[in-house]
């Protein structure tokens, strides 16, 4: 599974723990930036995310900046995108059996990386349930 991975400074330290994750457990990624602590603009990261997406050039995305609101602000925006803002393991959990959701994001200044790997695992792990959920989901008007 190749996963598209973003984030803005506010997410930057919290990035590299999950992509050491990442690499630990065999998936392969991109990662879109940023690649310094230096300040900028979250927006063009979720869109970069977004659109490998939808393009089908990677599985799934995870952006993650100060909250996770931003960019999943950023992300919903997008038609075809469903992004989940889970900073607790049952979140994650639901996201992908009701939700399907095709992006994660997270809060580096609301969790700590232990509880972040433990979301990305349950969220990377999770298979969407279908069925009366698949309506629900087709009846989003983007
Ligand atoms: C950056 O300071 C911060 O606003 C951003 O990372 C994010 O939390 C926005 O939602």
């Amino acid at each position: 599974m190749k996963i598209a991975i973003g984030s803005d400074h506010g997410g930057f330290v919290l990035k590299k723990q999950i992509l050491d994750l990442l690499d630990t457990l065999q998936y392969e990624i991109d990662d879109v930036g940023c690649y310094s602590l230096d300040s900028v603009d979250y927006p063009g990261f979720a869109e970069s995310v977004c659109q490998k997406v939808l393009s089908k050039k990677v599985d799934k995305g995870i952006l993650i900046c100060g909250t996770g609101i931003g960019m999943s602000m950023a992300a919903n925006k997008h038609k075809g995108i469903r992004a989940a803002l889970c900073n607790e393991q049952f979140a994650a959990l639901m996201s992908r059996e009701h939700n399907d959701a095709n992006i994660l994001c997270m809060g580096e200044r609301v969790i700590g990386a232990g509880v972040a790997e433990e979301v990305v695992r349950t969220w990377l792990e999770t298979s969407f349930s279908g069925g009366r959920h698949l309506k629900r989901i087709s009846l989003f008007s983007t």
